[in-house]
């Protein structure tokens, strides 16, 4: 695609990755996504802001074709998808100056090998002058590694975020049109990098309140032209309580466990609970983590298998671990047939949750009358704990 203009002399490039299915061999993609760049050309000094994934690094370079110069590459993140093609870059233009945090700076280093001497450190809240445009530099840590910030073009008030207010879409539209599209998979970005720090991520949307921000211009996904509609979806997802929702990931060997999952989904809607069901083996893991954005509950259905819980289920309980959802109950349902520690198991492997344990359902062999008597019990348990706390 050829570079696009978005405002006077500030200018879209990039890629399209219309193929990419999987991001850090972990998260599914399955729209794709891009890896937005973008050009700012002050009356004395030209800005490049941010590059491209390196297997997309041909396009990159073919759009700086009739660019003459580059003073500066900003580099708001080192994750490679957006800093892979810097040396490349450097190549072309050897005098460029490559900005980033002191933090960014030592993870190229690391990463890319980049030479110490072509970098410059900004600080947050400096300023860096292209003649009759300004980039001022703003920290905002775990967007998605410690090291990440943003900058804002101050005369035209564009917000470039990165990864921030991001969503792993290919598409020829250069701006946001269809909410629903994006804010799904917007928000399937945020589960995925940014949840676990929700408390860092509070603080940065607090911190651009500050500013004049009329346009944000993300390196993944759509630019939205209308920064409150964003900001505001990211402080719910941060800061709202969590929903009158159950996210039941559970897996199934010869039935059983499904039968009570099921049982239990039908006795949680009796009881006003809305339920998201997650069939381990065939569920898309990035689905799973946008459900745990507002889930009140998570409860767990494994079989024992091998004295343990599935390799599923602790899978899925170890990522739900690491992305500490705000979820203030989980309990653990499943059918066993001879010894294990399945719930001590996963017990064990929530240390991140700040979760109440309600009382797990377990049944040995096919689910009898008692097993049923124990799933409406819990049923009722998370929709009295679910009212208590006001989730709607
Ligand atoms: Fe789009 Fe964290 O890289």
């Amino acid at each position: 695609m050829l570079p696009r203009k978005i405002k006077d002399r500030v200018y879209w490039l990039g890629a399209v990755d219309w193929d990419r299915r999987l991001f850090d061999s972990l998260i599914p993609l399955p729209d794709g996504t891009s890896y937005n760049a973008y050009l700012v050309k002050g009356s004395e000094k030209t800005a490049l802001l941010d590059t491209v994934d390196p297997s997309m690094a041909e396009t990159l370079m073919t759009q700086l074709e009739d660019v003459s110069e580059i003073d500066f590459i900003i580099s708001h993140h080192s994750e490679q998808d957006h800093s892979g093609t810097i040396p490349m870059v450097l190549e072309f233009f050897p005098d460029a100056k490559v900005v980033a945090t002191p933090k960014g700076k030592d993870i190229l280093i690391d990463l890319l090998k980049i030479h110490e001497d072509a970098f410059l450190t900004v600080q947050d809240g400096e300023t860096l002058s292209l003649g009759d445009k300004t980039l001022r530099f703003l920290y905002t840590p775990w967007v998605h590694w410690p090291e990440t910030m943003v900058t804002l073009l101050e005369e035209d008030g564009i917000l470039f975020s990165c990864d921030f207010f991001g969503s792993h879409i290919a598409a020829s539209e250069l701006f946001m049109r269809d909410e629903g599209r994006v804010y799904e998979a917007a928000k399937r970005y945020f589960a995925e990098i940014m949840m676990p720090f929700r408390n860092v991520i509070s603080k940065n949307l607090e911190k651009l309140k500050g500013y004049d921000i009329g346009m944000i211009a993300p390196s993944h996904g759509q630019i939205h032209e209308k920064p409150e509609w964003i900001m505001n979806a990211y402080g719910d997802w941060v800061n709202g309580d969590p929903r009158n929702l159950a996210v039941i990931p559970f897996v199934s060997m010869h039935g059983s466990t499904r039968e009570m999952v099921d049982y239990l989904t039908s006795s949680l809607v009796g009881h006003g609970v809305r339920v998201e069901l997650f069939n381990l083996p065939v569920t898309d893991i990035g689905k799973l983590a946008m459900a745990l954005v507002d889930a009140g509950t998570v409860i767990v259905g494994t079989p024992t298998v091998l004295a343990g819980p599935h390799p599923l289920a602790a899978y899925a309980t170890f990522l739900a671990n690491a992305l500490r959802p705000k979820a203030r109950f989980l309990s653990i349902v499943g059918s066993y047939e001879w010894g294990g520690k399945t719930v001590e198991s996963l017990a064990g492997m929530i240390p991140n949750l700040k979760v109440e344990v309600l009382e797990p359902v377990l049944c040995k062999g096919a689910p009898v009358k008692e097993t049923f008597e124990g799933l409406d019990r819990l049923a009722e348990t998370v929709a009295g704990k679910h009212r208590e706390n006001g989730f709607a």
